[in-house]
């Protein structure tokens, strides 16, 4: 079970030789077998009815608008009480701090967090952990302090390994041979995620680049030059436009993007559209009902399936254990270095997909399923 995470050190030491910003530099450093250090303490169990909190980021894609709702069922059949709360458009950190120190207040025995701004919890998730609360960073880590007991999520850095190779997949299936100039875009600089979406990325792309194979048109390959704040469309589509403008104006063909999730990948395909210009490869990620029915017509190239009734449920028994004063299930304890710690973290596998198996990744997905008959 789980042996996707026999990983090669090979690739672990590739990511430690790129350009990172500090926000991003915690992931897969902690890969020398430290052992997991900080304040996780053994859990002693509380009362079944007990409530969880549940603080996630405001409304970026649609998995985050799913996981409140699975949340809110999911704690309530386990026969806890919740309180399931979102950043709100603009105010996320500040909302999402009162949110926590509110959940603390009210005597949360776990608190959930999906981080709107992962350097920007340490005050919240020390109060948490001075309650006897228990903190779990949910899909997004929590960096710069010791006070986040368990981490969850999909494989981040597999999910960047996935989009890269589909887009050399994609790209060499439309053009045999190279050089095929690319465009690269990573996420919101303030969730960790987009660091180790684009490590996973380049862990793939780089040796290409390198050699020449693959060739960034606008040079624009640092993680600070392609981060789309706030995971905003708008800014992927302003983005696109002007890279359209400086680079492929004079004709160059642009064979494909890097789009580090569904809702950017739309938005740069909408610049491309508008552009008049033909559409390149492009990839995403999240599996949102706009880009399923995009990759079926055969405009964006590929998702990546995570799906989050999987992981709503798998944090959901972390709870059920901790209640039952039990350590949670982990199956990794050295990818999470905070910065202040090794987060030990339940990781689930990402999956692929493109038109040719989308009929068979969403076999058991009754909204996205119907999509691809
Ligand atoms: C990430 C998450 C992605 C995507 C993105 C934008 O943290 O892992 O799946 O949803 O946020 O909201």
């Amino acid at each position: 079970m789980r042996t996707f995470l026999t990983r090669s050190i090979a690739a672990v030491s590739a990511v430690a030789l790129l350009t990172l910003s500090a926000a991003c530099s915690n992931e897969r450093e902690g890969a020398t077998g430290a052992t997991t250090g900080g304040s996780t303490s053994a859990a002693k169990g509380f009362p079944a009815d007990s409530l969880i909190g549940v603080a996630l980021p405001s409304k970026t894609s649609e998995n985050w608008v799913l996981a409140g709702d699975l949340f809110t069922d999911g704690l309530k059949a386990a026969g806890f009480k919740s309180d399931v709360q979102y950043a709100g458009a603009s105010t996320t950190v500040a909302d999402q701090q009162a949110q926590i120190s509110a959940m603390v207040t009210k005597g949360a025995k776990v608190i959930v967090i999906g981080a709107t701004d992962a350097a920007q919890l340490s005050t919240q998730v020390a109060q948490a952990k001075q309650s006897g609360a228990t903190v779990i960073a949910y899909d997004r880590l929590i960096t710069n302090t010791p006070d986040v007991d368990y981490y969850i999520a999909f494989d981040n850095f597999k999910v960047g390994q996935l989009q890269g190779q589909a887009l050399l997949d994609g790209m060499k299936a439309k053009k045999a041979t190279g050089p095929w100039t690319i465009e690269l875009f990573s996420g919101s600089p303030d969730d960790n995620n987009a660091g180790v979406f684009f490590n996973g990325a380049m862990d793939v792309l780089k040796p290409l680049i390198d050699k020449g194979e693959v060739v960034v048109g606008s040079g624009q390959q640092d993680v600070k030059q392609t981060a789309i704040q706030g995971w905003k469309a708008e800014g992927a589509q302003q983005r696109m436009d002007s890279l359209l403008t400086s680079t492929y104006d004079s004709g160059k063909t642009l064979d494909g993007v890097l789009s580090p999730n569904d809702t950017l990948a739309r938005a740069i395909i909408t610049s491309v559209k508008g552009a008049g210009k033909p559409i390149p490869i492009v990839t995403g990620q999240d599996s949102e009902v706009e880009s399923v029915k995009s990759i079926v017509a055969g405009e964006q190239y590929s998702t990546i399936n995570k799906d989050t009734r999987e992981l709503v449920a798998e944090t959901v028994n972390m709870v059920k254990a901790l209640q039952g004063g039990g350590a949670p299930e982990i199956n990794d304890t050295k990818s999470y270095d905070n910065g202040a710690k090794v987060v030990p973290a339940y990781l689930l596998p990402p999956i692929i997909v493109t038109k040719d198996n989308a009929a068979e990744a969403y076999a058991n997905d009754p909204k996205l399923s119907p999509l691809t008959k």
